[in-house]
Order: structure tokens, then sequence, then C-alpha cells
């Protein structure tokens, strides 16, 4: 007998489900799960290797960003799983097709992560539009002489054209913090957003339109064929002398090695990053650079959020299992 059947046979009032767990779950959603189904937690420091033994019989999988979700995972798990939950809104880190072909959902955690991530992202484009980090590491290295007229001249952004490249939930809420700042706001997005431009008094514009008009630009589109590196060198040369950029949607959307270049140039004034091309790896050339502010990914990471986003996984899970429509799939 498997580990499964052994496992049912314990557990028939539960009916036998087992959620298997790839993250640290916060308790809110790890309680939900645990009234209705066998949940197997994640152990520290666990393994590919172990990660792939653990899903042998799951009927969900709780997954986040770091987390691959390919066929070689769908196959360990089994016919019978039914979902796998991303504790994240961005799903690229799952094979959404090989999950459709065999039947299981894919869910992830939109809006309740919303207001915490674009208030990050307004919090590195100020910090880099007026050099915080380096201003803040003068004084804490005991550097500082004293006042100077001419000390890390920055941005203002009530001057400034703010360009949001992807107007959707984040971006639209960036928006509408960025207008407390700037009457100026452009944006980039797939779709028109005519309810939107109305009421937060967006232009829209062609990407190179956006990134030659614009003094901060912010992007919020997920990663995609279409989007990967939609910032390379050309992108770059485009935008605005002395601009600031800013990137909390993923490390991919930007060619990291241009970047470099234009910061260490000094084309770009500044740029504010809380996500890389290959997390946790970030590149020495950006690390050595005064002209970025580097956060570890942390745009979710608020308590309100991450509770919200522990509870929609666990609520996603018990729907799938119980039958029922999920609060978030994917598709
Ligand atoms: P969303 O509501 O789906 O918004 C994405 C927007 O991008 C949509 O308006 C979409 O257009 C647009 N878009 C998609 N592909 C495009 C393309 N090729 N060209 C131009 N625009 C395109 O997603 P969200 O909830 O705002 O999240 C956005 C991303 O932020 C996530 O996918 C994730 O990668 C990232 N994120 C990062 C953190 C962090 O911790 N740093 C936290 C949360 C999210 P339509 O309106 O036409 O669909
Ligand atoms: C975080 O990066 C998310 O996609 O939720």
């Amino acid at each position: 007998m498997g580990t499964r059947e052994v496992f049912k046979e314990r557990n028939p009032p539960s009916g036998g489900f087992l959620a298997v767990l790839a993250l640290n779950l916060p308790a809110a959603g790890r309680r939900l799960l645990e009234e209705k189904m066998e949940v197997d937690p994640s152990p520290p420091g666990e393994t590919r290797d172990g990660f792939l033994k653990r899903v042998e019989g799951a009927d969900a999988i709780v997954s986040d960003l770091t987390v691959r979700i390919d066929r070689q995972v769908l196959d360990r798990a089994g016919p019978q799983l039914k979902v796998v939950t991303n504790f994240a809104v961005g799903f690229d880190n799952i094979d959404v097709k090989a999950c459709a072909e065999r039947g299981v959902v894919v869910t992830n955690t939109p809006d309740v992560l919303t207001n915490a991530t674009a208030e990050l992202a307004m919090a590195l484009g100020l910090a880099a539009a007026r050099h915080l980090t380096q201003s803040d590491a003068l004084v804490k290295d005991g550097k500082w002489k004293g006042w100077e007229p001419d000390q890390f001249i920055g941005l203002e952004l009530s001057d400034a054209t703010i360009g949001i490249v992807g107007l959707g939930r984040i971006g639209t809420r960036f928006a509408e913090l960025a207008r407390g700042f700037s009457p100026n706001l452009i944006y980039a997005s797939r779709s028109e957003k005519p309810e939107e431009e109305e009421r937060l008094g967006l232009k829209r514009k062609k990407l190179e339109e956006l990134l030659s008009e614009a003094d901060l630009v912010t992007l919020h589109v997920p990663l995609s064929k279409e989007t990967y590196r939609i910032i390379d060198a050309e992108a770059l040369e485009k935008m605005k002398p002395g601009a600031v950029l800013v990137n909390t949607g993923r490390g991919e959307l930007i060619e990291t090695g241009a970047l470099i270049e234009a910061l260490q140039s000094r084309k770009l004034r500044a740029a504010g990053l809380d996500v890389y091309e290959d997390e946790p790896t970030v590149p020495d050339e950006l690390k050595r650079l005064e002209n970025v502010v580097l956060t570890s990914h942390v745009g979710s990471a608020t308590e309100t959020a991450r509770n919200g986003m522990a509870e929609v996984s666990a609520r996603n899970v018990i729907a799938v299992i119980e039958g029922k429509e999920p609060l978030s799939p994917v598709t």
C-alpha cells in the first residue's frame, strides 16, 4: 500500500485530501487548510528532489514564485492532482498549459497585494529620485561634512512626467498614488483603459513615446514571451536622459547588462529594483552602483498583504477540492 492509500485509510473524515506546501504558508491560510485536509508542511532548506518526493499523491500543491511547477512536478504528483495554488499574483513559474492538459486548476492571489506592491514601487521611485540610500549611507558612515547647496540634487516628482507600463491592478493603484505627486501621468498598456484615463487623468502612449517622455518609468506588466526584456538596450536608449526606472514586476522585464551600462554612464539618473533576472543572485556591477536602490523582492511584504495571500490561497484550494469555483483562477 502506498503512502497516499495509508493516509486515506487513516483520515476518512477529511476525505483523505492532501495539500503539499512548497512554502512556509502564513498561519491565516494554514489553519483554514488544516480544517479541511491533511497538510504537508515545507521543511526548511528543502531540495528540488525532496519536493518532488513530497508531491507524490498530492491533491493540491501550494507553491510560490520561487518554485518551478513544470511537467516533472505534475507527473510526480500524479493524476489525482486537482489544483496548483500560487502564493503570488505572478504565475510565470507555472506551466499553465501543462496544468490545463491534465485538468489541473491554477490559481493566484490578485488584489490582496496590489496596494502593498504599488506602495513599494512608489517608495523605490522616491528613494531613487532623491538619492535616499546614498544620503543615508553618507550619514551612517560618518562621512557627512554638513549641509551643501549642491548635494544629492534629485528629481522632484511634482515637476515630473510619470510613465506607467502595464495599467492593470498594481499599475492603476500606482497611478492613484502618483496622482498626489504630479498631474502628468502617462501609461502604455496592452489594452486601452478609458475609465482609468478619465478617472485619473491618464494619457495612453505607445511604449516608445512613454519612454521618451517620462521622467520616471515604472514597470507593472507580467512576465511573458511578449514582455521578456521589454526594457532592452534599445528601449533604454529611447529613455529621457536623467530619467528614473523602477521595476517591481519581474527581473526578466529588463536586460540587466544594458541597465547597468545606462546607470554607469548616467544616461539614467537612478533605478529602484525589487526583482532580478536570476534571483537571489544580483550582479556585483549592479550592487556596486551608487545610483540604484535594491530591495529583496518584498513588494507584497506587509502583514495585510501576506495574510490576505495566505487566506486567498487556502480558499482557492478548498474551493477546488470541494468541486466549487475557485476565487482566482488564472485563466
Ligand atoms: P494585472 O492586473 O494582470 O496587470 C498587468 C497589466 O499588464 C494589464 O493591464 C495587462 O494588460 C498589461 N500587459 C500584459 N501584457 C502586456 C504587454 N505585452 N504589453 C503591455 N501591457 C501588457 O497584474 P498585477 O496584479 O498588476 O501584477 C503585475 C505583475 O506585478 C505580476 O504579474 C507580478 O509579476 C508583479 N508583482 C510583483 C510583486 C513584487 O513583490 N515585486 C508583487 C506583486 C506583483 P490588459 O489590461 O490588457 O490585460
Ligand atoms: C510577487 O512577485 C507576486 O507576483 O505576487
